[in-house]
């Protein structure tokens, strides 16, 4: 079962809950225009419906196995200020990648990477992955910084199957092992 993740008094990590889908399609009904421009599945989420669907969905995926996933909403000072998650992409080689997102108003407060930091923890500690991807579209400056900010490795950019979409494009890549995050952690 997923815990919370306090990082700091201001940051915390959860689980989904069900009251989540009103509050959480408020936002995104908001921001519409400025996560449609990086996130694929925005239009997909044009009613409460849909969102209550998605949170449902989240709150029931598998925690183990080879489809398991960690999804957590982010509340900065007990507001919902966006979402993280980390999925095992490869169940054999212990491959993971971590996807997010957060509402326009509480960009530039260094949510993000702090949320990244412990998503990344978690998937190494808590769901025994070897290798955790975070892939950015080139043109999104803002997300490729996350993972640069926590010195995962730039692999270039690649042509990258999107998830859900199965659309082919070119993506940024950034790599971290676990070698490497345990090497950069006790340094
Ligand atoms: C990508 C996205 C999460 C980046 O948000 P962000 O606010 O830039 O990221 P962070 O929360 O890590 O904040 C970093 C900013 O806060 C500043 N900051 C303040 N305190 C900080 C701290 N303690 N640690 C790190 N950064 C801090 C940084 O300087 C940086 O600001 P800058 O860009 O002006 O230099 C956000 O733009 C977003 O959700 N966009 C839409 C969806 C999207 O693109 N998702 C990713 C798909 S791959």
């Amino acid at each position: 079962m997923l815990t919370p993740i306090h990082i700091d008094p201001h940051i915390t990590l959860r689980p989904f809950r069900e009251g989540d889908a009103a509050p959480m399609f408020e936002i995104i009904d908001r921001d519409r225009e400025y996560l449609a421009e990086f996130l694929p599945w925005v239009d997909a989420i044009a009613t409460l419906e849909d969102e209550e669907e998605f949170v449902e969905t989240t709150m029931s995926g598998p925690t183990t196995g080879s489809d398991a996933r960690a999804s957590f909403v982010i509340e900065y000072q007990s507001e919902i200020a966006g979402t993280i998650g980390v999925r095992l992409t490869n169940s054999q080689s212990r491959i993971g990648a971590i996807g997010y997102w957060l509402a326009e108003p509480m960009q530039r407060k260094g949510i993000m990477t702090r949320s990244c930091e412990a998503v990344t923890a978690h998937g190494f500690d808590e769901m025994d992955l070897r290798r955790i991807e975070i892939y950015a579209d080139p043109e999104n400056p803002k997300s490729r910084a996350i993972p640069l900010r926590l010195r995962y490795s730039d692999d270039g950019v690649v042509l990258y199957t999107m998830p859900v979409s199965g659309k082919t494009q070119p993506m940024a890549a950034y790599s971290m092992t676990v070698e490497n995050w345990r090497a950069r952690n006790s340094a």
